[in-house]
Parts: structure tokens; C-alpha cells; sequence
């Protein structure tokens, strides 16, 4: 494991370019195997996660060539077999996508139980309920989930939560199924919308994405497409954070001001300047913050990713802001190491009360998982002295170069190999 050493009290400054969206494309490359032909994909995000998804097409035998850091062509003509490789399905949760396209591909697909993690039970009770509707059978003994239908006949499905993982996999089974398929109560990200685009590129039939109902006309034949990934709302919202809990003024660029209105609605509420252009967006923050209320809720709402760095902002705003979870019931694990970081925080289950305004400390912490990672690393910038933050590879998971972005604009931070977290666990965001 990596840790960083950083040094507080920086006001981040200048301009930032913002990678591709983590969460598009775990489902877009999963996504590629419903064609036997070559899809280039562009402006992917250079994360471990995007790494692992790579390799386990890789291992199930597809044809891989690299055109650069962010761009991949892949041919899954080759494709051999229906079972990813548990050692990196393991690694991380989205890999449960292969559900649902192997199952589109050749009706037959076997995928390890995803893993419980830190942000509370993740059941995937509503991707089964969809695929059976669809008309797979599915057993699940010995950790295994195993999916096969000799053929998929499109239906209507109700999702009872909104789900973007259900979604995407129902989306892809669905693409490829006999006749129509109406997904109601779905997720309405920009994600599922890219995916959409995606999959519409290689031939599917898929309209309503972004709304609460998707309509789907099943294909026989995916075609070779070429597509880009959009740019990530919750790097972008990670950084419009970190300019105004450090009381700097930052502009991210590449980016698509209409997926961050949720952040930039709350930076607002709490005095903060936000300027925006079409495709950039700039935080300044040189006055005194006022505290403000949040609550996380499915897209449009504000996102539950972005409610960990959020929390940071608050402890900077004098008085009480009060921060409801709505999505996940145990996305808190940040609270505990912000408040070693002298932030006065009270957590009464699903609802976090901050009262803001007691400076922030620099201190040894431990990112406890991808989001609550990038948090500590803004909260460190932001306390008097300097901190030290263990299990870093969980940031690493999904922020492209995030040290580096941070440097560029102005951050001290030190990456050194941490000894003392050689065998923990992975978790899986
Ligand atoms: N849920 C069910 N049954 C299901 C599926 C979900 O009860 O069958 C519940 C979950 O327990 C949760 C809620 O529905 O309470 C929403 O879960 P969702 O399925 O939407 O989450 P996910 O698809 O597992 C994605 C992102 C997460 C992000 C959440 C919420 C990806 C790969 N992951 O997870 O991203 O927090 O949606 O927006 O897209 C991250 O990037 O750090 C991350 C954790």
C-alpha cells in the first residue's frame, strides 16, 4: 500500500483537466463483448479500475491493443470464455457487468458473488429479478452465479430501487433479447446515457435513457462502433470541492456543467463563487463559508460520491450543516478520521450533524475507501500542519493522477510506499 504525506493550509489554484468517467467506462468496456468485432474507445480515465476491467477481458480472451493511456480497441471476436477470472473479478464490484453482456453474447454466463464493502450491504436483488424476467435461469451455489438462457424474450421490469447497476446490466441482457423490453424506475446518470449512446453505436435499439423509463428493442447483430467516454462529474465535483474547502480558485475543464448543477447549486448555498462556461466551470472562495444542509439522493439529486468531500467543505462553514445519506446505509467511514482531524462531527444513523468552524489539524489518517480517500486528501490540504494518509491505492482506484492534478495546482504531497499495509484488502467501490 502508498500513502501520501501533505502539507495543509494550501489554497489550490489554476486550471484542471478532467479525465473520463470511471463509472461509464467499467460498464462500456464490460459493454464491448456484445460484438464479435472491433470498438475503440476513447478518453478512458487512467484508474486501477479501468486496468483491472482490461485485464479481465484480456483473460476471457479478447483481443487487446492499446493506443495510448486513454484509448483501447478491443476485439472480442476472439472471446473464449463465459466465466471471468475471480482473482480480478474480486478487485472490484462493477465487474458483475459481465452478467449481463456475456449473458447477451452467448446466453451463458458464470460471475463470483460481488463482495460485501465499506459503504454498507449492496444487495443485487433487482439485477436477478430483471434477468429472470428476461427469461435467464439463474443457480447461485458456492459463491457462483450462474446465468443461462437459450434464449432472452424482452419484458417489462419494474425496478422497486433506482439502481444504476440493475440498470446497466438490464440494459445490456435486454439489448440483445427477442422483441421489447420496458425497464421502468430506472437510474436516470449521465452514465446510463453514455452507455446508451454506447451501445446504440454498435446497433442496439435503446430509447428513454436519462429518463425514468427505457425502452429497448432487442438486436441480433452488434456492429463495430467507435465511442468517448464523457467526462467524469465527480472528479470534476471532487476538485470544485477541493478549491473552495481550501479557499482557492480552481477551473476544471472538459467538463459538462448540465451533470454538475447538483454541486454547483450547493457550492453556491455556501458562498461560494461558481462561474460557469460551456465546457469549463470555476470555484473561487476567498470569503468566510456559510453552513448549508445536504442530502444525497439518486442523479439529479446530489451525489452520494461526492457526499464525503462535501463533509470537508462543511467543517470549514461556521455553524450546523446537517448531511442526510440517502443512497448507502453506512457511507460515513470518512466522520472517524475527520474528526482526528479535529472536525466536530455527530453521526445519528443515516444523518451526519457538522458543526462547522473549528479549524481542521493535520494528523496520520487512513482512507478508508475511494471517495472517503479523496475526501481526507482535501481535508489534509485544508488542516494547519502537515498530515500523512495510508491506503492511498484506494484513491488510486479511480482519480486519474490525482496527486499529480493536485501539484499542478499547487498541493504539496509526497507519495511513499507504506509497509505497514502490505496485506490489506482491496475493497470494492
Ligand atoms: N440496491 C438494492 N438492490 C439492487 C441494487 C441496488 O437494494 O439489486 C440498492 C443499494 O444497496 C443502494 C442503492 O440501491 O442502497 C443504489 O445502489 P446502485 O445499484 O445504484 O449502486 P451501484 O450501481 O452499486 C454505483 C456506482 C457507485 C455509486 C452508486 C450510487 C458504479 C460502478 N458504481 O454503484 O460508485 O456510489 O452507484 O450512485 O457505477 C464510486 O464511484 O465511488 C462508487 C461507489
Amino acid at each position: 500500500m502508498e500513502k501520501f504525506i501533505v502539507k495543509g493550509k494550501t489554497a489550490l489554484s489554476g486550471r484542471v483537466k478532467i479525465s473520463g468517467s470511471k463509472n461509464s467506462a467499467v460498464a462500456i468496456l464490460p459493454a464491448a463483448v456484445l460484438t464479435a468485432n472491433t470498438v475503440q474507445i476513447d478518453n478512458l480515465p487512467d484508474i486501477t479500475d479501468v486496468r483491472t476491467m482490461i485485464s479481465i477481458l484480456e483473460n476471457l480472451g479478447v483481443n487487446i491493443r492499446r493506443r495510448g493511456v486513454d484509448a483501447v480497441d478491443l476485439t472480442p471476436g476472439s472471446l473464449s470464455k463465459v466465466a471471468p477470472a475471480y482473482d480480478l473479478v474480486k478487485k472490484m464490484r462493477a465487474s458483475y457487468y459481465f452478467m449481463g453482456s456475456l449473458l447477451a453474447r452467448f446466453g451463458q454466463a458464470e460471475v463470483p458473488i460481488p463482495g460485501g464493502c465499506d459503504l454498507g450491504p449492496r444487495p443485487i436483488d433487482q439485477h436477478l429479478k430483471g434477468f429472470s424476467a428476461l427469461g435467464a435461469k439463474i443457480n447461485i451455489e458456492h459463491g457462483m452465479i450462474t446465468l443461462t438462457a437459450e434464449k432472452l424474450t424482452g419484458a417489462r421490469i419494474y425496478l422497486d430501487v433506482v439502481s444504476i447497476g440493475a440498470t446497466v446490466n438490464l440494459m445490456l441482457a435486454a439489448a440483445a433479447a427477442e422483441g421489447k423490453t420496458v425497464l421502468e424506475n430506472v437510474a436516470k446518470e449521465p452514465e446510463i446515457v453514455d452507455l446508451a449512446n454506447f451501445l446504440n453505436a454498435m446497433g442496439a435499439s435503446i430509447r428513454g435513457a436519462g429518463t425514468d423509463v427505457i425502452r429497448i428493442e432487442g438486436v441480433k447483430k452488434f456492429n463495430s462502433a467507435r465511442h468517448t467516454v464523457i467526462p467524469d462529474r465527480i472528479e470534476a465535483g471532487t476538485f470544485m470541492l477541493a478549491a473552495a474547502s481550501t479557499g482557492g480558485a480552481v477551473t476544471v475543464e472538459d467538463v459538462i456543467p448540465k451533470h454538475l448543477e447538483a454541486i454547483t447549486a450547493k457550492l453556491r448555498e455556501t458562498g461560494a463563487k461558481v462561474i460557469l462556461a460551456p465546457e469549463t466551470i470555476r470555484v473561487e472562495a476567498d470569503t468566510p463559508l456559510s453552513p448549508s444542509d445536504l442530502k444525497t439522493f439518486p442523479y439529479p439529486g446530489f451525489p452520494t460520491d461526492l457526499q464525503p468531500p462535501a463533509m470537508v467543505l462543511l467543517t470549514a462553514a461556521k455553524g450546523l450543516s446537517v448531511v442526510t445519506e440517502n443512497v448507502f446505509d453506512g457511507r460515513f467511514n470518512h466522520v472517524d478520521e475527520l474528526k482526528r482531524m479535529g472536525a466536530h462531527i455527530k453521526v445519528e444513523g443515516r444523518t451526519a450533524l457538522i458543526e462547522g468552524g473549528y479549524p481542521l489539524t493535520g494528523a496520520p489518517v487512513t482512507a478508508p475507501d475511494l471517495r472517503s480517500g479523496a475526501a481526507l486528501i482535501i481535508a489534509a490540504l485544508a488542516a494547519e500542519g502537515d498530515s500523512e494518509i495510508s491506503a492511498v491505492d484506494h484513491v488510486d482506484r479511480g482519480y486519474d493522477h490525482f496527486e499529480g492534478k493536485l501539484i499542478s495546482l499547487g498541493a504539496s504531497i509526497n507519495r511513499v510506499h507504506d509497509k505497514g499495509f502490505e496485506n490489506r484488502a482491496g475493497n470494492l467501490d
